[in-house]
């Protein structure tokens, strides 16, 4: 994103860019909220519908134990290290829960990757391997998550408020000072109200409006995000002045259906990648590389050539 909207901002000073997995329609709010969540639950759903439905059953579960007051059953059976109870520790629980399903969708290299952890390849169907192969959904699902927060094998159990930590990205901000920082800027510059609904995906209904976004960012950093800020400043998604970028997206990424997907002139191009998840063409080559990102590499570096060259020509004409 930032690549794009530096060539806009500094068309001088850049001759293009590549902005690979850049979801610019999305964190402009011009999005659909439900987007992002129904995305990643397809990723599930094209593995298998076996696996998108043992999901949508280990939350029903989830929900319905909790409902029972059955609070212990739950903290056993998922593997929290403090005992669980209330509606809190429920939402905490599920968005635990929903982010491991973000990481793997957005991780799903066909060869292992050290994004967060230490993912297999095709971490996607491993979670789904994983999930199926326990008789009860609530381990299954444990064990799915296990991928993202206990790719050690040392986590005798989750702690849910401490390896996941609620923020203005409901895709997740990570942990650490980054973390801090990506949050900040999530309430004040990119605008990410995603919310799941348990309808158009498999996830629980877990809503981030615009009003809850408000409520976070003025309670956590004491700023109130500026309306519309970024389609003011970059023009969101109408980028028909702009020239010379390149949006690249992964049909696998979550984060695509948030950016550019069709060519808007004939030099800011968009290019898929056939099962590409989160800017694998950025990624070093590799032999599981699938056909498509090598073609996407190979454009990429097409263009770009051709953007210095001209760029080189206006100079020596400018100096002549
Ligand atoms: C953020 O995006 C949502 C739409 O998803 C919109 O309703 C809201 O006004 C936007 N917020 C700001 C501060 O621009
Ligand atoms: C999701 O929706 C189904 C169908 O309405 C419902 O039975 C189930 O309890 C819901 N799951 C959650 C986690 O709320
Ligand atoms: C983490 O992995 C280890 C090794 O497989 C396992 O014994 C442990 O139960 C896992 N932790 C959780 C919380 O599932
Ligand atoms: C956009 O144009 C490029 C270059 O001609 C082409 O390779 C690419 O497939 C087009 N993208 C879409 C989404 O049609």
């Amino acid at each position: 994103m930032l690549s794009a909207y530096m060539r806009i901002k500094y068309p001088h000073l850049v001759a293009g860019a590549l902005a690979a997995s850049a979801p610019v329609v999305a964190v402009a709010g011009l999005g659909d909220p439900y987007q992002f969540f129904r995305d990643v639950s397809a990723d599930f759903e094209g593995q298998s519908p076996k696996c998108a439905q043992a999901v949508r059953d280990a939350f029903r579960q989830i929900k319905d134990l909790f409902l029972q007051g059955a609070y212990d059953t739950v903290s056993q059976e998922f593997g929290t290290c403090s005992p669980l109870s209330g509606p809190g520790d429920l939402t905490q629980l599920f968005a635990f829960a929903r982010n491991a399903f973000t990481l793997l969708a957005m991780m799903d290299y066909p060869y292992p990757a050290e994004v967060v952890g230490h993912l297999p390849a095709n971490p996607v169907k491993v979670g789904c391997d994983r999930l199926l192969t326990e008789s009860q959904r609530i381990k299954g699902l444990r064990s799915l998550a296990g991928l993202v927060y206990n790719s050690s094998g040392t986590e005798p159990c989750y702690d849910i408020y401490l390896q996941y930590q609620v923020c203005a990205d409901p895709t997740g901000c990570g942990l650490g000072p980054d973390a801090k920082a990506w949050d900040y800027q999530a309430c004040t510059e990119i605008n990410l109200t995603f919310s799941s609904n348990n309808v158009s995906d498999i996830f629980p209904d877990l809503p981030f409006t615009e009003a809850l976004r408000q409520q976070y960012c003025l309670d956590t950093w004491g700023v109130w995000p500026r309306q519309d800020w970024l389609q003011t400043s970059f023009g969101g998604g109408d980028l028909t002045a702009a020239s010379n970028i390149i949006f690249s997206n992964g049909d696998l990424d979550p984060w695509a259906g948030g950016g550019i997907q069709s060519n808007l002139s004939t030099s800011v191009l968009a290019i898929t990648i056939h099962g590409g998840a989160h800017h694998l063409d950025l990624r070093a080559s590799h032999p599981e590389d699938p056909a498509s990102v090598v073609e996407a590499r190979s454009l990429e570096a097409t263009l770009i050539g051709k953007w210095v060259e001209a760029a080189r020509r206006e100079r020596r004409l400018r100096l002549a």
